[in-house]
């Protein structure tokens, strides 16, 4: 379907952006825009019921024209679980799980990925870029093989989880590790890309990654049978992803098949939460983080590039903003694996600790329906679990001295 963009700041529109990832007029984030008839007429939602579950189902709502050029892994289809003894122990109506940990690399990412590398092939991209605090630039690299682009990762050297390293090195990206936070390495990248225009930027400020991301929205919509959960909670680092599924049941609004969309509600680590102060202190603006600090280095941000578009998702929906500690993150990140069977990461949990935070406090009415956004599988991120959870105990492979141990 033919799209424009459409500056977040100025609202100017543009036809046509190519390598320029921001507002040509005041420098801005870019979105994607389809016209709200042609929406309705493109899609047909019977189309969607005979489709496999996956990113490219929603193929109508993908800026991609040629199917082409087509970069995918398998990607989205993951399971929205039922989560009732973690919803049973937080007193709530109903939970369920959005977990993403199940695409192809292991996070969310690749939603984004599959749309972006198929528009660095579209435009004749043959060096990809992203700056990442890990399971951007796993992504990115994954990808970028199945295309057969060079990638290049910058990453903020001893600050990301072995996992994530491992697959970047594992897809052949070349990888560049900076002293810095996330947030330098984001700005060298956006430096490097606006002096060399060959190379293809997909970080989540380019507009087509938070195109694909949005599909997230349609699934929850399409495995809740048609309906929409009153809060969507997702953890916020970046803020692509908050911003990206605010789109798309936006989307599902416009083209009229919800009747009403849900809260979007957003849950930093205690450490690095830019966003949710500004939420809370009722500021239009943030005021980035010099140092940011948690033991969930996903989300370990200072100066999130959306931080407008997520203001925006959680304000006009609304919704709300919320802080946890790494405590709680940890906590979270246990009962999902111990009573649901869910393996996340230390950022991914945060949705979760957010929730029993603010089923606590009253934010949230245990009568709600509830669905939490579990961004990343587990075994990115070892170190961590092996440091915070219960160890193993050694033992003589004998049975009485086995038998000592369990009975002990
Ligand atoms: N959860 C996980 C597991 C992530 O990797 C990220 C972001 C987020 C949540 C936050 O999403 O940035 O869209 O608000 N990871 C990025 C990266 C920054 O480089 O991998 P966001």
């Amino acid at each position: 379907m033919d799209y424009e963009f459409e500056c977040i700041g100025c609202h100017n529109h543009f036809l046509n952006i190519e390598t320029a990832y921001v507002c040509s007029s005041c420098g801005d984030l870019l979105e994607v825009t389809y016209d709200p008839d042609e929406l309705r007429e493109a899609v047909d939602v019977s189309i969607w019921k005979s489709k496999a579950p996956s990113v490219w189902k929603y193929q109508e709502l993908l800026p991609i024209k040629r199917a082409s050029v087509k970069v995918s892994l398998g990607e989205g289809g993951t399971t929205l679980h039922r989560t009732k003894r973690l919803g049973d122990l937080f007193g709530l109506r109903e939970l369920s799980v959005k977990n993403e940990g199940e695409n192809p690399t292991g996070s969310f990412k690749d939603r984004g990925m599959t749309v972006g590398v198929s528009r660095a092939v579209e435009v004749n991209a043959k060096r990809v870029i992203c700056a990442s605090t890990g399971n951007t630039s796993a992504s990115l690299a994954a990808y970028a093989a199945k295309a057969g682009l060079e990638s290049i990762v910058i990453i903020p050297r001893g600050k990301i989880a072995l996992g994530k390293l491992t697959q970047a090195i594992a897809h052949g990206a070349r990888v560049i590790e900076i002293e810095g936070y996330f947030d330098d390495a984001l700005r060298a990248v956006l430096g490097l890309v606006k002096s060399d225009p060959t190379l293809y930027m997909l970080n989540s400020v380019n507009p087509y990654r938070i195109e694909g991301q949005k599909t997230l929205a349609f699934e929850i919509w399409d495995q809740l049978g048609g309906g929409v959960p009153d809060s969507v909670i997702v953890p916020v680092g970046n803020a692509g992803n908050i911003s990206a599924i605010w789109k798309g049941f936006q989307e599902l609004d416009r083209i009229g098949v919800i009747s009403r969309l849900p809260r979007m509600i957003g849950i930093q680590a205690q450490g690095a939460s830019p966003i949710s102060d500004a939420f809370k202190a009722g500021r239009s603006h943030i005021i980035p983080v010099q140092h940011p600090d948690t033991i969930a280095t996903a989300i370990k941000i200072g100066s999130p590039a959306s931080w407008r578009k997520a203001l925006m998702a959680v304000k006009s929906s609304g919704g709300m903003m919320e802080t946890v500690t790494d405590d709680e993150i940890l906590e979270s990140q246990k009962l999902l694996a111990g009573l649901e069977g869910l393996f996340s990461e230390p950022a991914s949990a945060a949705s979760v600790a957010g929730l029993k935070k603010l089923v606590d406090s009253g934010a949230i009415g245990v009568d709600e329906e509830v669905t939490c956004v579990v961004t990343g599988h587990g075994l990115k991120d070892p170190d961590i679990v092996l440091k915070s959870f219960n160890k193993s105990t050694i033992a003589k492979c004998d049975l009485q001295s086995i038998k000592l141990v369990l009975n002990s």
